[in-house]
């Protein structure tokens, strides 16, 4: 028999009013320049949160926006899934928080570990919850504040994040639209490349740590990037063959949004001329887990999604962690 479809019935973003141009940086006094950004990434500005803006309000007010849509109140949700590398607090998820903020008193909430990968992660376990009957309404999430986990004295991270979040509301799909074919992996071999050495458990907080600044994220740059081609040209393979499609097929590609030439190299890669291919990363950086349904949001309020739009989404972040899921809508 055939497993209901999982359908992302409406979409939501929110992202901080402050705008840090790749100029500003001067002010901060770091020693970079927009054509060294530009030339290298694609990246021109990015939000950063400030006055009290954290994971949690991000994640809240994507979601409202999501629910709003959708028709749903925050007493349907039966799941709120939380991607995040960005926690408020180590302990508890900050998923309950949102479960929280929202009044969303019926639902179980849990945060998901699996870096920018982390939104489609919780699409899949969102679908699976879905398809086995555990849950009808699920809420995905993805929200990250990075700007409190980059290096602001490393000029070779600070300048690529950015904050933000997305949420969908996902349910049963009843018209045979909605989630078409997924993919996940990942490679802890690799995990050292892109990481926070110290702040968990193993090395916890010290002066040390505070002093060598080792609990905020360290980045083998070049390592990263051809890993990120690789296994991203290797998701969007994997989701287009289990969908039996080919990149003809897409209407739309909505890859993560780290690095304007690791999307062009993926969408080569899928046969997916760049003017099918969504592109936000230069106003945005990259968001981590949220850059996917940021870029969702906007595509749907741009007029590229429409009934029976078929779309691609394509991952890769820290772990490493990849993933990829064709969509119809
Ligand atoms: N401004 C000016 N110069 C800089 C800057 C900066 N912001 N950052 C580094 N440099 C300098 C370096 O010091 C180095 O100088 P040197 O040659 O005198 O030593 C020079 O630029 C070249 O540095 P590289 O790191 O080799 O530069 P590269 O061309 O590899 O570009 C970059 C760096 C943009 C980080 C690139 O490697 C990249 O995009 N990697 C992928 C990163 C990424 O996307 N990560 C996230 C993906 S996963 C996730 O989303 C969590």
């Amino acid at each position: 028999m055939k497993r209901p479809f999982a359908q992302l019935v409406s979409v939501g973003r929110a992202v901080p009013a402050r705008v840090v141009s790749n100029f500003d940086f001067a002010k901060l006094g770091i020693d970079t320049s927009d054509e060294w950004i530009v030339e290298r990434t694609g990246i021109k500005s990015r939000h950063i949160a400030e006055n009290g803006e954290t994971t949690c309000s991000m994640a809240s007010d994507a979601a409202r926006c999501a629910m709003v849509r959708a028709g749903v109140q925050p007493g349907e949700l039966d799941v709120i899934v939380l991607s995040t590398a960005t926690p408020d607090r180590l302990l508890p998820a900050t998923a309950v928080d949102v479960q929280a903020e929202l009044g969303a008193t019926r639902a179980a909430a849990f945060d998901i570990g699996a870096a920018c990968s982390g939104w489609l992660y919780g699409l899949v376990v969102g679908e699976g919850l879905i398809q086995s009957g555990s849950a009808e309404t699920v809420l995905v999430i993805g929200a990250e504040k990075m700007s409190a986990i980059v290096d602001w004295t490393d000029r070779a991270t600070c300048v690529l994040f950015g904050d933000g979040a997305g949420a969908t509301v996902l349910k049963r799909s009843t018209r045979g639209k909605g989630i078409l074919s997924t993919f996940m992996r990942s490679d802890g071999t690799l995990a050292d490349l892109l990481y926070r050495p110290a702040g968990g458990a193993s090395v916890p907080m010290s002066p040390q740590v505070l002093a060598e600044r080792s609990h905020l994220v360290r980045m083998a740059g070049r390592e990263v990037f051809k890993a990120a081609v690789r296994s991203m040209s290797e998701a969007a393979d994997r989701a287009l063959d289990a969908a039996k499609l080919t990149g003809n097929d897409i209407d739309l590609m909505i890859p993560h949004q780290a690095n304007i030439r690791i999307i062009e190299a993926t969408a080569k890669h899928a046969g997916i001329p760049m003017d099918k291919v969504f592109a936000n990363v230069d106003r945005y950086g990259n968001t981590s887990s949220a850059s996917i349904p940021i870029s969702l949001d906007e595509a749907f309020e741009q007029g590229r999604i429409g009934d029976g739009t078929t779309v691609l989404m394509v991952a890769f972040g820290a772990g490493f962690t990849w993933a990829s899921m064709v969509v119809r809508f």
